[in-house]
């Protein structure tokens, strides 16, 4: 559809979708012709067989809400038609995968990178729009995307919550109700960094963030962080920033989650 004058925006998925992912089509809706949705559960950026064989799949679903939210295309390829000829390449990630996620899950943004190009290669969308809950993986494609000077236009989206904090996700899916209330001190733990963020230093607002994630026995913290904007490298002072990334991953129950906010000055 590319040349022919309409706009074309895409939200890649890996499906069991969610309000966030349907407000991903509604923007695109919102600001291009045809909208696509790709549901794809990319192997590549899995770290291990087990994750991937329980990551959750409801394809009759999702085709249902992807009808009612308007969207006129859904690409749902299977790994053979997706990958044909595929050889994976070495993506330049300009060190975007040395910290946070990056280390817990060797070559999951590398795999990311590939699917992405290859979803472009076959959907070749104007507009591309990923969520901010995904804030590293957001930061890496924009990266890659100005980078190889890709054509698409990378759109980020805020992340929707769930009225106690809890960022939506197909992961929440897994989660028992005892394990989805422990899940919500991932957002108590970047509330306590935003009110301390630029009125304290960079340790003691971390130092608060860990406080509050110790006083819930049922997780175990990955990581809690902030970084720059930008580069999401680790910072040690807020220097001359007006803004700055807090990052949090943990595992409560059989799950992984990440969460993220944006503190600002
Ligand atoms: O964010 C996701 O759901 C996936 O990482 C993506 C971008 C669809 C690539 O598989």
């Amino acid at each position: 559809m590319r040349g022919t004058g309409c706009t074309v925006g895409f939200v890649p998925t890996m499906g069991a979708l969610h309000q966030g992912h349907l407000e991903l089509v509604r923007r695109a809706l919102d600001a291009c012709d045809k909208v696509v949705c790709s549901i794809f559960v990319n192997p590549l950026q899995f770290n291990s067989q087990q994750d991937l064989a329980k990551y959750p799949r409801q394809p009759g679903r999702d085709r249902e809400l992807l009808q009612e939210v308007g969207c006129h295309v859904l690409f749902s390829p299977t790994d053979d038609a997706l990958f044909k000829d595929f050889k994976p390449a070495v993506f330049n990630l300009g060190g975007l995968d040395q910290h946070w996620e990056g280390p817990s899950r060797p070559g999951h943004f590398q795999g990311v990178a590939n699917v992405v190009e290859r979803l472009f290669h076959y959907v070749r969308p104007d507009r591309a729009y990923f969520g901010e809950k995904d804030r590293q993986q957001l930061t890496m494609i924009r990266y890659v995307a100005t980078d190889l000077h890709w054509p698409e236009e990378v759109i980020p989206c805020p992340t929707l919550r769930q009225p106690d904090g809890l960022a939506l996700s197909s992961r929440n899916q897994r989660l028992s109700e005892p394990q989805r209330k422990s899940a919500t001190v991932l957002y108590r733990s970047l509330q306590a960094a935003s009110q301390m963020a630029f009125k304290n230093s960079v340790q003691d607002t971390r130092g608060a963030a860990l406080l509050e994630l110790a006083a819930e026995p049922d997780i175990v913290v990955d990581h809690f962080g902030i970084a720059h904007p930008d580069t999401l490298a680790p910072l040690n002072d807020w220097g001359q920033l007006d803004h700055a990334i807090a990052l949090v991953a943990a595992t409560v129950g059989p799950v992984r989650l990440i969460d993220n906010i944006t503190l600002v000055r």
